[in-house]
This record gives structure tokens, C-alpha cells and sequence, in this order.
């Protein structure tokens, strides 16, 4: 039975960041689904915020976080990632971790949406999270060990206290690990959505692990879809990183007529929920748009990651036209935590995505999803470190144990889930759809109702998980009657465009916050 002081579930940023901080002193194992290198994090284009230019601020940066979060921000939690975002930061290059610079040594600095200045760090031009986690992990591999290929099934909850988790690898066998301490950094669930920027194996598997335990989860209806999707045949096939809008590319229709005039002040650098509805407005009416790069010169040197996705799916970058859709990124909601990464279950932390700190708010800043990992990860581990108590728990392992399998479970497919959410659950709500949704979920939850999930295949594990997440953003997204970030109700439109990102129109209202467990 493995047992170590710590086990995480992930392989992201935030979970490399923990392990390698916990691992100094402690015996850590990691468990992520598939590859070490099957994250969001790697896929990260864009960048991490922090406020080291010369004329900026972590004042600025924090305005920026809370305007984009729509002020729904837990605002302890932006001051932590703010603040210590920098130190942070400073500490990785000290340790060796080199982001781009120019000809002088000079750190080079992104402008991204809803940022007021230039203030992202990346590394090899367009491919910051790939340089980060590859990193992390030359850093971690020789003190840490890593398991692939399991797919964590449900913590282990002995008198009140997570001990471990269960999980299935790809032969099938069931594995109990238990540890002291417990980190869930599964990542987001964009893989609900038939178009989302994320990694394969990002499902919501954390979310509903979490509220199978009875953790609190928070403002799942929170989904960022990011505007700029590379679209080829009616399928998405990557990132096009907001960087590239920060650099000059401006988004227009199939009559090069530019979308984003007389819609934001910001135009094509308006918060992300403003572009991804402009974008999915102007598809709803039958018009085609692209992302315009005719004016940025070195394209191809700043932007290698995407020129290179351009040219395995045979986009031709001489017409400097890149078809983009908006597709599911980043969720705000998730795990609830305090501002430690400690969730409602003692001793079972989350951190990354999957966490709810409310640091984003209803909608995040652009590339401040690295810097959470970064931050929070550093965080939860000195919490972790600070009062350790090891856990006494002298549970016998069932590994290796076989287990009935339902085979005659009537689930829908992925593609199926991933449709319901998209056309139901997706940029533009309405009651009525969310109403469908639900219903159609509850009529497949009933087939596993009762099921431990132990008893279950891979392919139905992920299934249920997938149906039980979508089912709860749905309920989520129907209780709450606002548009506000990435939660967009036609039936309760802003007043104006524009109002809700201002504080003073909505102090005075009282939003619901929905809690589940
Ligand atoms: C991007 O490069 O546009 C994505 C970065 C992020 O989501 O913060």
C-alpha cells in the first residue's frame, strides 16, 4: 500500500510548485490521470502577471484583478496573489527559471486583456507554461515521486479526516494512497465543453470527487470562455493567445470589418467574457471571424507555439486571417478554500484550478491562472508545513482488489456531454436551457445513483464525473439570476453594457453565493 506525508493529485503548476516546496522535508508522491506532461499549465501561451515593470504596481494589478473579476473577488485572496506574486516570481529566476528578454537583459514584459499595462512574463515566446512545468519538473523529479497513469477515484474520509485517496490504473487494479496530507490539483473541467482549449484529460474529475466527500464547492457557474480559439473545419485545434490582441492583432468579420468597435472601451482587449460574447454574437449570425495579425512583423519569432499549430492544421499564415471561435478555458468557481488552500474536509487541500480561493472572482485576468499555481502552491505547502500532524490512521488497503463492474450502465457519450454543455450551459444562458440541461442530467445520474464509483470502468468513471459536474455548473448557473464575468443570462441582461464592472452599481445588491455539500 503506498503511503507517503503527502500526496498530490495533478501535475500542473500548482501541484510542481507544492511538491517541490513539501519535498524538502517530506515524502511526497504525485498521481496525475495520464502523462506528467497532460496539464492546462503546459498549455498556458500567454504568460504569469506580476508587477515587476518599473512603473507598475501591485495597486494597479490588483485593480485590474477585481475590475476583470467583476468585483465578485475574494479580496484577501487578490491581495496575497498580488503581493506576494512578485517575490514569488523573483525567486524562480534567482533559482534558474529563464523568461524571454531583450537584447539588454531586460525582462520583456506582455500586455494582455483588462491589463493596464505591460505586465507578463513568458518564455519561449508564446510557450510559458511549457518552459515553467518542464522546469518544475527537472526540479522535482529526482525528490519526488511521480505515478502516471492513475485516475484518482475518491479520497479516503476516516473520522472526519481525508487520509488518502483510491485510484484506478490503467489495468484496472483499484490503489488506496494514503498520506498525512492530501492536495487536489486536478485543474479545471473545460473538457465538458465540445470547444475548450484544455488538455484531454480535464474533465471536472476533482469536482465531483469533492462533492462526492461533501466538500464545499462555490461559484461553479463561473466559466471563462476564451475568445480566440484556432477553428479549421468546424473542430478547435488550440490556443491563440490573447497576447497576440496584446501585440496589435484586432478581431474582425469575414468582411475584414473590425467586431469590437462601439462594444468596450477596450476593444479588442475588453475582459474575455465581453470578446467571447461579441465573437459568439457575431457566429450566432452567421458571420465568420478572425483574428487580424497583418500588423505584427515578427509573428512567427514571438509567437512560435501558435505559428506552428497554424501549420500542422494548415492555416496559411501569408493571409494573416487566423479563424477563431471562443471555447471553454478556465474556471472560476471550484474546491472552496480559505485563503491557505485549506477546503471544508481536514487535512484534504486544493490548489490551481480546481480551488476556490474567489481570487478571480467571476472572471479571471488574463495570465494571472500561472501565478495563482505559483503562489498558492507555495502557500499551501508552508501551511501544510507550519503545524504538520501526521495522521494515525492504521487503514487496511484493499490494492490490487477486484471489484463488480456495472457493464449495462446507459451513460451518453462524451461528445454528447460536451454538446448539452456547449449549446445549454455555455457562452449565452437562459432559463429554459439551463432547465433542459438539468433534466437531461438527471435522467443519466439516476442510472449510477447508489453506485460507488469504485465499482466502476475508467471510461464510466469519467462519464459520471462529467454528468456530475455539468449537472451542478447547470444548477449553479440557473439559481444565479445576474449576468456578471462568465455567467451571461439573456433573460437577466445587464442594465447596460458596461455597468455591472463598476463597484458602485453593484454594492447595496446581495448576490446568493451557492454553496454545495
Ligand atoms: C492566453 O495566452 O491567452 C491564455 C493565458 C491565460 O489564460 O491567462
Amino acid at each position: 500500500m503506498p503511503r507517503s506525508n503527502i500526496i498530490i493529485i495533478g501535475s500542473g503548476i500548482s501541484a510542481l510548485t507544492a511538491a517541490y516546496q513539501l519535498s524538502a522535508d517530506k515524502n511526497v508522491i504525485i498521481i496525475t490521470k495520464s502523462k506528467v506532461t497532460n496539464s492546462n499549465s503546459i498549455l498556458a501561451q500567454g504568460g504569469v502577471a506580476t508587477s515587476i515593470g518599473k512603473d507598475d504596481s501591485w495597486q494597479s494589478h490588483f485593480k485590474d484583478t477585481v475590475s476583470a473579476g467583476c468585483y465578485h473577488n475574494d479580496e484577501t485572496a487578490v491581495d496575497i496573489l498580488v503581493k506576494k506574486g512578485p517575490d514569488y516570481l523573483i525567486d524562480l529566476i534567482n533559482n534558474g527559471m529563464e523568461f524571454d528578454k531583450d537584447e539588454d537583459e531586460n525582462l520583456l514584459l506582455g500586455k494582455e486583456g483588462a491589463h493596464s499595462t505591460r505586465r507578463i512574463l513568458h518564455a519561449g515566446g508564446d510557450a510559458t507554461g511549457k518552459a515553467l512545468v518542464m522546469y518544475m519538473v527537472g526540479k522535482v523529479k529526482e525528490r519526488v515521486q511521480i505515478i502516471e497513469d492513475r485516475t484518482a477515484i475518491d479520497f479516503m474520509i476516516e473520522n472526519n479526516r481525508c487520509i488518502g485517496v483510491k485510484a484506478l490504473a490503467s489495468d484496472h487494479t483499484i490503489e488506496e494512497y494514503i498520506a498525512d496530507y492530501t492536495i487536489l490539483a486536478t485543474g479545471g473541467c473545460g473538457g465538458l465543453y465540445s470547444s475548450t482549449s484544455n488538455d484531454k484529460t480535464i474533465c471536472g474529475d476533482g469536482l465531483a470527487m469533492a462533492y462526492r466527500a461533501g466538500a464545499k464547492l462555490y461559484d461553479l457557474e463561473f466559466i471563462q470562455f476564451h475568445p480566440t480559439l484556432l477553428h479549421k473545419e468546424g473542430k478547435t485545434c488550440g490556443l491563440v493567445s490573447e497576447a497576440v490582441r496584446g501585440e496589435g492583432a484586432i478581431l474582425v468579420d469575414q468582411d475584414c470589418k473590425p467586431i469590437m468597435s462601439g462594444i468596450h472601451p477596450l476593444l479588442d482587449l475588453a475582459p474575455r467574457d465581453v470578446v467571447a460574447r461579441a465573437i459568439f454574437n457575431e457566429n450566432s449570425r452567421g458571420n465568420k471571424v478572425y483574428l487580424d495579425i497583418s500588423m505584427i512583423d515578427d509573428f512567427t519569432v514571438r509567437f512560435p507555439t501558435i505559428t506552428n499549430l497554424c501549420i500542422e492544421n494548415e492555416i496559411p499564415l501569408e493571409r494573416a486571417l487566423l479563424p477563431v471561435v471562443p471555447g471553454a478555458h478556465f474556471s472560476m468557481g471550484g474546491v472552496k478554500t480559505d485563503v491557505k488552500g485549506l477546503t471544508s474536509i481536514p487535512s484534504l487541500y486544493a490548489v490551481g484550478e480546481v480551488a476556490c480561493t474567489g481570487v478571480h472572482g467571476a472572471n479571471r485576468l488574463a495570465s494571472n491562472s500561472l501565478l495563482e499555481g505559483i503562489v498558492f502552491g507555495n502557500i499551501v505547502a508552508r501551511d501544510i508545513l507550519k503545524d504538520y500532524s501526521p495522521n494515525s490512521s492504521f487503514h487496511n488497503s484493499v490494492s490490487n482488489s477486484v471489484h463488480i463492474r456495472y457493464d449495462t450502465l446507459k451513460l451518453p457519450s462524451k461528445a454528447q456531454i460536451q454538446e448539452m454543455m456547449m449549446d445549454n450551459v455555455g457562452i449565452v444562458r437562459n432559463h429554459a436551457r439551463l432547465q433542459y440541461a438539468i433534466e437531461w442530467f438527471e435522467t443519466y445520474k439516476q442510472e449510477f445513483e447508489g453506485i460507488a464509483p469504485i465499482h466502476l470502468s475508467l471510461e464510466q468513471l469519467e462519464l459520471v464525473n462529467m454528468i456530475t459536474v455539468g449537472w451542478l455548473i447547470a444548477r449553479s448557473a440557473i439559481m444565479r439570476t445576474e449576468s456578471r464575468g462568465g455567467h451571461f443570462r439573456e433573460d437577466y441582461p445587464a442594465e447596460d453594457n458596461h455597468s455591472w464592472y463598476k463597484k458602485e452599481i453593484i454594492q447595496g445588491k446581495t448576490f446568493e453565493t451557492i454553496v454545495y455539500s
